[in-house]
């Protein structure tokens, strides 16, 4: 049976560090709608320069086109085994649709919601100093995870990096904002249905992931088989 599970948390939580480690552990596919929307950018979709404008703002996108996306998105193949959306729901519209989605599909089971709370001093610092290699997509921060040879990708030996538009200061106070008028009272439609899990983003990215598997119960779930050159 497949499994499904949500990882919330407001902008610069750790959603997207937990999610990555999550699919490389347990095979289950992040699913990040921002990692979605930029993708259209960058492929110049005739919607890239609205979906832009709107994110550069810090706003959110339509419940509709967003509620399409991922109807479409776990539908494909390399979403069989499971999947952990990073960045979905964030409305109670999109809730809805998506218990209304994971019903209709019989053979998927879902772990809950893991919500990463941080607090928000923290959240601005996070976010303004995070860059990611522009060859890879490996990420970075200035001051908590930095590559081991400065100006060179740990993963990839890219020289070049990149930050996120939407990444300074006046923007991430308004992602901030909108996450509290309309993601956080997302909450309690979980939390009524005993689906909803808090982990303190505040520990260090190990802590707030043992923590994560424990709370989603994710134990249960069989590890990807990792070869020897990756177990080092
Ligand atoms: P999206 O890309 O999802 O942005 P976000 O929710 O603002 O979240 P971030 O990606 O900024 O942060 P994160 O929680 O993933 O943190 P990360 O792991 O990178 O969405 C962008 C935009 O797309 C939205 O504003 C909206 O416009 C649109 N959109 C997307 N989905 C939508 C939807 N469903 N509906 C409508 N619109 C939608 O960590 C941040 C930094 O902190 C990193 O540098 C990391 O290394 C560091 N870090 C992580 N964990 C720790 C830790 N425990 N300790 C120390 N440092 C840590």
């Amino acid at each position: 049976m497949s499994k499904c599970c949500i990882l919330f948390g407001p902008p610069g939580a750790g959603k997207g560090t937990q999610a990555a480690r999550l699919e490389a552990e347990f095979g289950l596919k992040q699913l990040s709608t921002g990692d979605m929307l930029r993708a259209k950018i960058q492929s110049e979709d005739p919607l890239g320069q609205e979906l832009k404008a709107i994110m550069d703002q810090g706003k959110y996108v339509s419940d509709d086109m967003m509620i399409r996306l991922i109807q479409e998105r776990i539908a494909q193949q390399d979403c069989k085994e499971g999947f952990i959306l990073d960045g979905f729901p964030r409305t109670l519209p999109q809730a809805e649709a998506l218990e209304t989605m994971l019903s209709a599909a019989e053979d998927v089971e879902f772990l809950g919601a893991a919500l990463i709370d941080v607090d928000t001093n923290i959240l601005v610092k996070r976010i303004t100093g995070r860059f990611s290699c522009a060859n890879c997509g490996a990420g970075y921060h200035e001051s908590f995870n930095k590559p081991k040879v400065a100006g060179v990708c740990d993963r990839c030996g890219g020289t070049q990096f990149s930050r996120r538009s939407d990444d300074n200061a006046e923007t991430v106070a308004n992602r901030i904002k909108v996450y509290e008028e309309s993601t956080a009272p997302v909450l309690p439609f979980y939390e009524s249905r005993g689906n909803l899990y808090r982990v303190d983003g505040m520990k260090g990215v190990n802590q707030v992931f043992d923590d994560i598997v424990l709370a989603l119960n994710l134990t249960s779930v069989k590890k990807v088989e990792k070869n020897d050159t990756e177990q080092g």
